[in-house]
């Protein structure tokens, strides 16, 4: 028999990752193309959606082509997407302004007037959030405050990945894991929050149509065929945000499975049957890509840019020689941090780079080096960036335990994840044993598993994920280390509280 393929877009944030499968989950051909991020004052972030476009019809055309696969053989494509992004069209289908997206922090008094309409306790009950500024709604209403003429021309809003599936097939359609980060859904009930959208006063015409993620939300057009080289037909199927598309590639989609992904930011993600939803906001509580399922996840703001920074700001050297040696950089301050003690020599570090969203909720944050003293070298540094990075996952982590949402082994993705040291130091914090999956392409597989679902080559999720997962050996946590780190984040877990008011002052000057 021909082989049969899948097909995972996955619309990042740097870029997006086209990767063909072959139905047991193999990679066939991938390719990648980059994109701006334009910052146009201090904490917007906007992308133009023309640009993902481009990239996932390039891309997508240059795996066909890598591969020489059969197009009539693709079964189905699925797209994985950053969340939260505001993509605003007109009648036409037209894009409005560039999407603000996901790390945009413009939008504080937007979500004081959500909480102000919606009522703070409510809010939580039906969205399973606070007002957050990187969510969706709250980016709504800014554009209507400040571009009403704008926002008046609008017909439709969707999400970045929800874009792309527009080109792809001219539907207007979202599924529950992307949606469930706009804050306009009843995350219990899985549907669009009547409630919600009337006290916002936000057109229910305008939303998508919603779909769970692995049914076939439509085809692709003879247009898109033309464009793409796949075949006309081939079924999209809703696809889901990238972390909930992370938890199909890594087969977190089962009570007592978790993920951390340590990439730009960092998460903590938890598959769970029931709704369970913090009430004080400090994680969010979303719809699984799993139909019937919710997962619980935190979202810090610097994780891996937190060890970017530094890299960027202080090892020079490292980077040099790292190029001469044709090794990743990463690699060489791998080897560095480990020269110095678990502790970093009792000097703690606060990853709050870009202000902090789980479990601060404090966009005045910011990052601190304490403790340092004379004898510290750039060594310890680096190491207290490393530790202090653990600690505020392992922070979210506890939230996570206080809920009952509980794993007895953790995975270790991104690109902090591959860090075999860094993979340790999450072992001894957490007190979990810590894996890898073989497949590192999490999201992309993901989508495609969902793909396979919506065109009946797999009969569930669970079933896919059985079918292709396949996890390496864990690292066990080493109980002298963990005692010796413990110490280490009870001091860590009393810096915030006291600098508080502090971040506060200083965010004023
Ligand atoms: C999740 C979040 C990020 C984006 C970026 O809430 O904001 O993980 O999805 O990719």
């Amino acid at each position: 028999m021909e082989k049969e393929y899948l097909l995972g877009i996955d619309l990042g944030t740097s870029g997006t990752k086209t990767v063909l499968f072959d139905t047991q989950g193999n990679v066939v051909a991938s390719a990648l193309e980059e994109y701006p991020l334009y910052q146009p004052q201090n904490g917007w972030a906007e992308q133009d959606p023309r640009d993902w476009w481009n990239a996932a019809r390039n891309t997508i055309a240059a795996v066909l082509q890598k591969s020489g696969a059969n197009p009539a053989k693709v079964r189905g494509l699925g797209i994985s997407g950053q969340m939260h992004g505001l993509v605003l069209l007109d009648e036409k289908g037209e894009v409005l302004r560039n999407a603000i997206i996901w790390c945009d922090q413009r939008t504080q008094a937007e979500c004081d007037e959500i909480t102000r309409r919606v009522g703070a306790q409510r809010l939580i009950e039906i969205t399973a959030n606070p007002a957050l500024t990187g969510f969706t709604a709250s980016k709504i209403l800014w554009v209507r405050n400040h571009e009403p003429e704008l926002y008046a021309r609008c017909r439709h809003i969707l999400l970045p990945k929800d874009y792309v599936r527009y080109m792809l097939t001219g539907e207007f359609a979202t599924e529950v894991s992307d949606a469930s980060g706009m804050q306009l859904m009843d995350v219990a009930n899985r549907c669009w929050s009547q409630e919600v959208l009337e006290k916002l006063e936000i057109d229910p015409a305008l939303l998508a149509k919603m779909y769970e993620s692995p049914e076939v939300t439509g085809t692709v057009t003879a247009e898109a065929a033309s464009l793409t080289g796949l075949k006309e037909g081939t079924p999209v199927v809703g696809g889901a945000g990238d972390n909930a598309a992370a938890a199909v590639g890594t087969g977190v989609v089962e009570e007592g499975k978790a993920f951390t992904t340590i990439g730009t930011s960092g998460v903590v993600f938890a598959h769970s049957d029931k709704v369970t939803i913090d009430p004080k906001g400090r994680v969010h509580t979303f719809c699984s890509a799993v139909p019937g399922c919710w997962t619980v996840m935190s979202c810090t703001l610097a994780a891996g840019l937190s060890l970017k920074w530094f890299r960027d700001t202080f090892c020079q050297a490292e980077r040099e020689t790292a190029s001469g040696m044709g090794v990743d950089p990463y690699y060489l301050m791998d080897q560095q941090a480990e020269k110095s003690p678990i502790g970093a020599n009792r000097l703690l570090y606060l990853p709050y780079l870009m202000g902090e969203r789980s479990p601060l909720l404090d966009p005045n944050a910011r990052g601190v080096f304490f403790g340092l003293s004379a004898i510290h070298t750039k060594y310890d540094m680096l190491r207290a960036v490393m530790e202090g990075v653990i600690y505020s996952q392992r922070e979210c982590l506890d939230i996570l335990r206080d809920m009952g949402v509980v794993s007895s082994e953790m995975l270790a993705c991104g690109g902090g994840g591959s860090s075999p040291f860094w993979r340790q130091m999450m072992a001894d914090v957490y007190g979990l044993p810590v894996k890898t999956v073989a497949s590192k392409e999490g999201p992309a597989l993901g989508v495609a598993l969902l793909a396979g679902v919506g065109a009946g080559v797999y009969a569930s999720v669970p079933e896919a994920c059985r079918q292709v997962i396949r996890t390496n050996p864990p690292q066990q946590p080493v109980p002298e280390h963990q005692t010796r780190y413990q110490e280490f984040y009870q001091v860590y877990r009393s810096l915030y509280p006291a600098l508080k008011e502090s971040f506060g002052e200083l965010a004023k000057l």
